[in-house]
């Protein structure tokens, strides 16, 4: 049987800024594919290009070199609308920070996000996914920085994204409630098979992950696959 066609391929992907006389090679040759379904972990320090690599896959960014596809979607090109219209329709993401707005609810940041999306998940039912049911009519500043990055999770996932890119989701958090967003994370892709890329500095995640890349100087230095993945409670933190 063929395997099936990779969901994101990126070849030769490069992204070099220039300031003066300083030139900053962000990206440097990154030959990549992911599939439908994985769950990848990116490591590595601070700078290496991974939220560059991110963004460009979630059409925040644009390549200075080399060609990216998701599906048969170009992210390489300049056309701003088609990449906006490409977040809209199949990109989640997740940050570091929140960014809930503090006098709406959780049901409502979530609904900021099923009023306008074509085929929506119920607020309430993404906020049940991330173990946020009981919470739907609380403001932010009732819940916990987890429960928060919590609620950000449902409002990415609610348009049913084929694709969930986290940067840093966990880098403002104690290991405790670091490992319950993690539980969420790995909960969205075996439940909606969402695919799910999350960046972060700690090792210990990659253990959670299908595949493991880690990234230095601007470059994938090693691309690991796991047949088998840890459950949180399983990893040593
Ligand atoms: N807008 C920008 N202008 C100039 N240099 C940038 C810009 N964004 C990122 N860089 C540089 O590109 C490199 C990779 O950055 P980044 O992808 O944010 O790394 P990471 O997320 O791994 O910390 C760094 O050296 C960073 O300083
Ligand atoms: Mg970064």
């Amino acid at each position: 049987m063929p395997l099936p066609a990779p969901l994101f391929s990126a070849r030769g992907l490069a992204k070099r800024y220039v300031m003066g006389e300083v030139t900053v090679d962000a990206l440097r040759d990154v030959n990549l594919e992911l599939s439908q379904g994985e769950y990848v972990v990116i490591l590595g320090p601070s700078g290496s290009g991974k939220s560059t690599l991110l963004n460009i896959l979630g059409g925040l960014d644009v390549p200075t070199g080399g060609v990216v596809h998701f599906m048969d979607h170009d992210l390489s090109g300049t056309d701003d609308a088609a990449r906006t219209q490409y977040r809209r329709e199949h990109v989640g993401f997740v940050f570091q920070f929140y960014n809930l707005i503090p006098s709406l609810t959780a049901r409502e940041n979530v609904q900021l996000v099923t009023e306008i999306a074509r085929d929506p998940l119920d607020a309430a039912e993404a906020l049940r996914l991330v173990g946020l049911g009981e919470r739907l009519d609380f403001f932010p500043a009732q819940l916990s920085g987890g429960e928060q990055q919590r609620v950000a999770i449902a409002r990415a996932i609610a348009k049913r994204p084929d694709v969930l890119l986290c940067d840093e989701p966990t880098g403002a958090l104690d290991v405790e409630t670091g490992k319950s967003v993690l539980a969420v994370l790995e909960h969205v892709n075996r439940a909606l098979g969402t695919t799910v890329v999350v960046i972060t500095h700690n090792a210990s995640i990659g253990r959670l992950a299908d595949r493991v890349l880690r990234m230095r100087d601007g470059r994938i230095v090693e691309d690991e696959r796991h047949d088998h993945r840890e459950a949180v409670d399983e990893v040593e933190w």
